[in-house]
């Protein structure tokens, strides 16, 4: 981008336009600086510092154990990068259920600590009173249906959600509950996709899928995923956009021996 060229942010504003003019928006994760630099440069519509950082980052088996303080150390490394994207920040879980009041000191801290547009926080009635005590402070909160990592416990599996019709019809409902709470969004994850579809027609707000089909209003995948750094993750909704995990085993690899061998560092790069 030329000096010249003035970066137009991504506003909650500009995500309902681009719904109603039918352009689809992008969302990847990223938890650091570098990575969300690139992310950003590279013309993403949202960075989501989701709570899988405690998958990726940390190595957890859950979502359950990442804390307020590790959520707003990645969301500000995050915010530090970005010039467009629109940065929503995940309330990680403990900090918004059951207590409106914990709720808001909770997306306080994110949205003064890190500086990010506004947070995500999973569920729909059971957690209807956080969204609304958060929306009522000016907090812009997108929510998220279908599988919700941070009830895997309740669950028990990571399989597809909602293709029972009582789940289905608790879903829509829940989906509409949040936008009339006032939502800007709504991430659905791993769900039929003719549900997914139904619920982004009936929604004016945007609903972006991951694992919800082609006909929601954009799209969202953990960047280790769709970079091929995790392997041992393969959901069918996954699309791997390269082998990382390939391209830096080898580039140590490389380097190893370069090292072993003494062929690193040459003449040119000492002092
Ligand atoms: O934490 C996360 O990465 C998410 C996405 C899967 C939507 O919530």
């Amino acid at each position: 981008m030329s000096v010249n060229q003035e970066i137009r942010k991504v506003t909650t504003h500009r995500l309902t336009e681009m719904k109603l003019r039918g352009e689809k928006i992008s969302m990847l994760t990223s938890y650091d600086f570098s990575m969300a630099k690139l992310v950003d440069e590279a013309g993403i519509d949202v960075i989501l510092v989701g709570d899988s950082a405690s998958n990726v980052m940390a190595g957890n088996q859950t979502t359950l154990p990442i804390t307020l303080e590790q959520m707003i150390y990645h969301g500000k490394s995050v915010v530090n990068a970005v010039q467009r994207a629109l940065v929503v920040v995940d309330l990680p879980f403990g900090t918004y259920q059951g207590n409106s009041r914990k709720a808001l000191k909770s997306a306080i801290r994110i949205m003064k600590e890190t500086a990010a547009d506004s947070v995500k926080l999973e569920g729909g009635s059971e957690v209807i009173d956080s969204v609304e005590r958060i929306l009522s402070a000016g907090i812009p909160v997108m929510g998220h249906l279908g599988l919700m990592p941070q009830s895997i416990n309740k669950f028990g599996t990571y399989s597809v959600r909602a293709r029972e019709e009582a789940e289905a019809e608790k879903l829509v409902s829940d989906a509409r509950l949040l936008e009339e709470a006032g939502c800007f969004a709504l991430v659905l994850e791993k769900i039929p996709a003719t549900l997914g579809e139904k619920v982004a027609a009936l929604l004016q707000i945007p609903v972006i899928g991951i694992g919800a089909g082609s006909g929601v209003d954009g799209q969202v995948l953990v960047i280790h995923d769709m970079l091929g750094i995790t392997q041992q993750f393969s959901p069918r909704f996954l699309r791997r956009y390269h082998n990382l995990a390939a391209e830096i085993k080898g580039a140590v690899d490389h380097y190893i021996n370069d090292v072993k061998s003494g062929d690193f560092p040459n003449k040119k790069e000492q002092y």
